[in-house]
């Protein structure tokens, strides 16, 4: 079986968390490298956590690349005091990890998205799990990446269902709306895994539980992150019966689409102020044109992923 190389773009954070464990346990997945955002945290503090918990899982050979601060219209970028309180003032769950023994890479994030484009081509997949902004600065300094990456399954939006931050926007694109326009009105196949598929997949304690009986560092650990993120769902009443794994769910679409149903759309998302800010919805002025280039997931085989991602998880956390 042929692996398929990967990206993740991460504002790590739990779910972010969850994401990294997902891309190293997929036997179909060649994780070649994390791209830092900033967002559930500061960059440096995101790629940080990254480079931690790479470490706890047995992976120092993946390399950690850092990103941009802010977003493309801000100077400056302060965490939201939401995202504390979802996933802890250190970004995975007050859990602490060791400091890495290793440094961040010399080489850009942006520059490694180019070379890497140029690298892999089709066989590449990008999965901004953030803000979009790293993968928009590399469109404008190299559009032709547009034309040679096989697929960018992001997790962000919401089509059919509200947003998390404002009535009408989510999360990661509520940070960077213009990089985020920018990224789906480019000639890139894009699947949009949003809210519409990721509130529906939950996790409980029944399934962090397994991974503490594991009696290994990496289940101990995940299973601590984790509940800190599922009692945040509680406390602040996201939802009562378990927390979104909004993030792990896009790695495992970008490697088998058929854990969702989509419909094929152009989007856009609304950056200019005002009450629409953040919304992402169907782009008017190409209604009739042919060929969309966003897959935007609007149902999940719940029970399939949960089963995949317990199956992956579970023998990662056993050999470390
Ligand atoms: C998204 O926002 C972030 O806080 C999470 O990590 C996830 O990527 C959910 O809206
Ligand atoms: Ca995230």
């Amino acid at each position: 079986m042929a692996k398929r190389k990967m990206i993740l773009d991460l504002d790590t954070g739990v779910d972010d968390a969850l994401a990294i464990a997902y891309a190293l346990a997929d036997p179909e997945v060649d994780l070649i490298g994390i791209v830092s955002s900033y967002g559930n945290n500061l960059l440096d503090v995101c790629a940080e956590n990254s480079l931690k918990l790479l470490e706890l899982l047995g992976h120092t050979d993946i390399p950690v690349f850092k990103g941009l601060p802010h977003s493309c219209t801000t100077e400056h970028f302060d965490v939201m005091q939401v995202s504390k309180d979802i996933h802890g003032d250190n970004g995975i769950g007050d859990v602490e990890l060791p400091a890495p023994s290793r440094a961040l890479e010399e080489q850009s994030g942006v520059d490694f998205y180019i070379e890497a484009a140029h690298k892999y081509g089709k066989d590449l997949i990008i999965i901004p799990t953030g803000p979009m902004t790293n993968l928009a600065a590399a469109l404008k300094k190299d559009p032709e990446i547009a034309d040679l990456i096989g697929n960018v399954t992001f997790m962000g939006g919401a089509l059919t269902v509200e947003g998390n931050v404002t009535p009408v926007a989510e999360a990661n694109i509520n940070q960077d709306p213009k990089a985020a326009d920018e990224v789906m009105k480019s000639n890139l196949p894009l699947t949009m895994v949003g809210l519409d598929v990721t509130l529906r997949t939950l996790l409980t304690k029944n399934e962090t539980k397994q991974w503490r009986e594991l009696g290994t560092a990496s289940g101990k650990a995940f299973a601590d992150i984790t509940d800190f993120y599922i009692d945040a769902y509680y406390n602040l009443d996201i939802d009562k019966r378990g927390c979104a794994l909004h993030d792990p769910l896009a790695v495992g679409v970008g490697i088998d689409p058929s854990f969702v149903s989509t419909i094929s759309l152009f989007m856009k998302v609304v950056y200019q102020e005002g009450p629409y800010y953040g919304r992402t919805i169907g782009d008017n002025a190409k209604l009739n044109d042919p060929n969309p280039n966003v897959k935007v997931a609007v149902n999940v085989d719940k029970e399939r992923y949960l089963k995949a991602f317990m199956d992956h998880l579970n023998k990662l956390f056993k050999e470390n």
